[in-house]
């Protein structure tokens, strides 16, 4: 079965489409939007090995040459993003083209990027294969590349002209990879929606097997986005609300040097059980709310404590200091997304320091 969720944006308006053997009929799916039979497929070298031939296939007679880069948090920087161009442009991309990213995150982010800027704006379409693709990063139109100063500071609002997420894929995902990536899903039921909370702590444990669950689990999550991104494309208001544990999530992540002790979903899981502790502290939910949080993902086996994270952390002190170099930061007061209770997630700059600090030393930092 496959489902459409509709982001609505006017001119840019755009189907996401979630379900099964989505690959295998990437031609039917993708032929409206050619105006010839070609498309210009942007993938990395892990991902290619186990999805290009079936995409090949699935697109029939589309043809589909494809750039190959290497997997990795490391591939979203200049060097490939002129890669990137440069072979479009080699291979007569035209401005009525469309170009397909094949892959996670990072694909995604880099191939919309390049095609926002080849020939001032070509179409793409997002084919996410990470459950965290699928759930947050193919959707909404973020697109963009590191820099040495930090993650995702050069960058383009570019919407995709489809979104393709083929849950199959998500069989050949690491199971730690597949928990990090619902670190985004149950960030969805905490933002807003209490009762797909509930539904995630009945069903969350079978997601990974049953692709039924997942689909509707994808679905769901993609639909709240999608309602979120339609109110607001470019963060001015209600979107910041996806940030939901991401303040404490890109400390963590700068602290850790972006390694694989800590993959960004592992960071959000943790990241949202300290928003909820914060909400506590600071009197705005009940102490059960952060419990109930911390219960579901310890039944998932993920992280939810600073603690949790291998090897040493930083004291709390210079935790805080690295959230001060948040995208998030106005007039350099720190901003945070924090809740009234499950589901009901609001953003606020009016947090004490010292209230910060005593959840980070709480949950473990500068424990070794
Ligand atoms: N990942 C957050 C957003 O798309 O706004």
């Amino acid at each position: 079965m496959i489902e459409t969720v509709r982001v609505e944006l006017g001119a840019r308006a755009y189907d996401v489409r979630v379900g099964q053997d989505l690959l295998a009929r990437a031609g039917d799916e993708i032929a409206p939007l050619l105006r010839r039979p070609k498309v210009f497929v942007i993938t990395e070298t892990r991902v290619a090995a186990l999805h290009l031939a079936v995409l090949r296939t699935g697109l029939g007679e589309i043809e589909a040459p494809a750039l190959e880069l290497p997997p990795g948090e490391a591939t979203k920087d200049w060097t490939y993003l002129r890669a990137c161009v440069d072979w479009l442009l080699d291979q007569r991309c035209e401005r009525a083209d469309v170009v397909v990213a094949l892959g996670g995150g990072v694909i995604g982010d880099l191939a919309g990027f390049a095609a926002s800027i080849l020939r001032r704006g070509v179409r793409f379409v997002q084919v996410p294969t990470s459950l965290l693709a699928q759930v947050d990063s193919s959707v909404g139109g973020k697109t963009g590349i590191n820099s040495s100063h930090g993650k995702n500071l050069v960058g383009a609002f570019h919407q995709p002209s489809l979104v393709l997420a083929d849950v199959d894929v998500l069989d050949t995902m690491t199971p730690r990879d597949f928990l990090a990536g619902y670190g985004e899903v149950v960030k969805y039921g905490l933002l807003g929606d209490a009762d797909f909370f509930a539904w995630l702590e009945e069903n969350g444990a079978e997601l990974a097997g049953n692709a039924d669950l997942r689909r509707e689990a994808v679905r769901h999550s993609v639909q709240m986005k999608a309602d979120i991104v339609a109110r607001d494309e470019t963060e001015q208001g209600d979107r910041a609300l996806l940030n939901l544990g991401h303040t404490f999530c890109h400390a963590l992540e700068a602290a850790t040097g972006y390694s694989n002790r800590l993959l960004h979903g592992e960071g959000v899981a943790v990241g949202c059980a300290l928003a909820f502790d914060l909400s506590a502290k600071l009197g705005l939910c009940s102490q059960e709310a952060p419990s109930r949080v911390r219960g579901h993902l310890q039944n998932m086996g993920m992280m939810r404590d600073i603690r949790n994270i291998p090897g040493d952390l930083p004291a709390p002190e210079d935790l805080l200091d690295l959230m001060g170099q948040d995208k998030k930061v106005v007039d350099g007061r720190l901003r945070f997304v924090l809740a009234r209770g499950l589901g009901e997630a609001f953003v606020t700059d009016a947090v004490p320091s010292e209230d910060v600090l005593d959840v980070l030393r709480a949950s473990g930092a500068g424990k070794s």
